[in-house]
């Protein structure tokens, strides 16, 4: 497909679709399906602890899904919505009666980092990634790995406490020297 519309954010101008584009759009729907499932989530815990991580990670994953939606519309390209069978079910889970360890356990994000983020390993591998895209796609595979490490350290209290050993409340800690806001805040309520 050739591609007629110039970038217009300054990236090296290409007459054909990037390679990558298909990543993008993935990644997009994606993550804007995740904020709408966490958030639902989060209204109906009654966990305070949880929800703050659950709504730390739901506007991360909100966020990721405009910024790679709106990289799509700069590279001249619009995002193309493609059913996801999960998502239903994922939506269903979510705002169900289950318990939070329940939730995370059977929505796997306990374990996204062997399961999920071990794939964006090889990303950089096109080495036709222009340079915005190449900086959007590594905040956002460092923010994943970070909600990755919030969420199965949620998970592992939470077993610890049904367990009867353990913390009472939920760590935000993510095992990391504070980098941001969102870190120091972490690390002051742990
Ligand atoms: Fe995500």
């Amino acid at each position: 497909m050739v591609h007629v519309m110039p970038d217009r954010n300054g990236a090296v101008a290409t007459t054909d679709k990037p390679t990558y584009l298909g990543l993008l759009n993935a990644i997009a729907l994606a993550e804007s399906r995740a904020h709408r499932y966490l958030m639902a989530w989060a209204e109906s815990t009654g966990d305070a602890d949880v929800r703050q991580v659950l709504r730390t990670v739901a506007w991360r994953e909100g966020e990721h899904g405009m910024a790679f939606a709106k990289r799509i519309n700069e590279l001249g390209f619009e995002l193309r919505d493609k059913p996801d069978p999960r998502s239903e079910a994922q939506m269903e889970l979510a705002s169900s009666k289950l318990s939070d360890l329940e939730k995370l356990e059977k929505l796997g994000l306990d374990r996204l980092e062997t399961d999920v983020l071990s794939g964006f390993d090889t990303v950089f591998k096109d080495h036709s990634i222009d340079i915005r895209t190449g900086e959007l796609l590594g905040r956002y595979i460092a923010e994943e790995h970070d909600s990755a490490r919030l969420l199965r350290t949620c998970c592992q209290t939470l077993r610890d406490r049904s367990s009867g050993k353990g913390r009472k409340t939920v760590s935000r800690a993510a095992g990391k020297a504070p980098a941001d806001a969102t870190s120091r805040r972490r690390s002051r309520v742990s």
